[in-house]
């Protein structure tokens, strides 16, 4: 059952947060410092972990969804702006993909790695980094910056994240993903959202369903 109470501190909580990264893009935009800086504001709002996670969220059910969702925590205010919890299940992993836009990811239980590449003509396509985004630690990434997920952990115990995209995942059409060559295809992006920031019986009956 929903709670109430968890559930009011952590739209004020969100609601806070998001005015703090308007500022942060307001001002910086998104370049390196500017996604860099707002990765360490979403740093500040993993400490919240009891808010985010929490029964109210379960994860897909194993091999639905391509064993992903994302609750949506933050209202849509024009700006295309979302926030979201995400839940992926151990062995879940993406191909190297950029997004077209900035993406942050900050963990908050479990741990995901995630592995940088570059797509350069003269040098090829080749992996230059790996980060294991767990409790404490986020990345962020500009529009064409390419990265591969790998889900780390045992059973179906969820890895947990906060996600801030510039724009929501439905929007995110245009993403690329890449092969070993480096050779493009389009990526689309995973659509198992829900809506978090009204908890109702329809979203729990929606939840119950996937
Ligand atoms: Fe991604």
């Amino acid at each position: 059952m929903p709670n109430n109470n968890l559930a009011a501190e952590r739209q004020a909580r969100v609601a806070e947060a998001m005015d703090r990264l308007g500022a942060i893009e307001k001002t910086h935009g998104g370049t390196r410092t500017g996604v860099d800086l707002m990765r360490d504001e979403l740093l500040q709002l993993a400490k919240y972990k009891r808010l985010f996670v929490t029964s109210e969220f379960e994860p897909a059910k194993r091999g639905t969804f391509k064993d992903f969702v994302a609750y949506r925590l933050n209202e849509e205010d024009g700006s295309d702006r979302a926030l979201y919890v995400s839940l992926a299940l151990p062995g879940k992993s993406s191909p190297p993909h950029n997004h077209n836009n900035w993406a942050i990811l900050v963990g908050l239980e479990g741990v995901e790695e995630n592995r940088l590449y570059r797509a350069d003509p003269e040098q090829g396509f080749q992996q230059i980094d790996s980060i294991e985004v767990g409790p404490g630690v986020g990345l962020g990434l500009l529009g064409d910056e390419i990265h591969s997920i790998h889900v780390q952990g045992e059973g179906d115990v969820p890895v947990w994240q906060l996600r801030f995209y510039e724009r929501a995942l439905e929007l995110q059409t245009d993403r690329v993903q890449f092969d070993e060559s480096g050779a493009t295809t389009f990526f689309p992006p995973n659509q198992n959202t829900k809506d978090a920031t009204v908890r109702t019986e329809q979203t729990n009956d929606a939840v119950a369903q996937s």
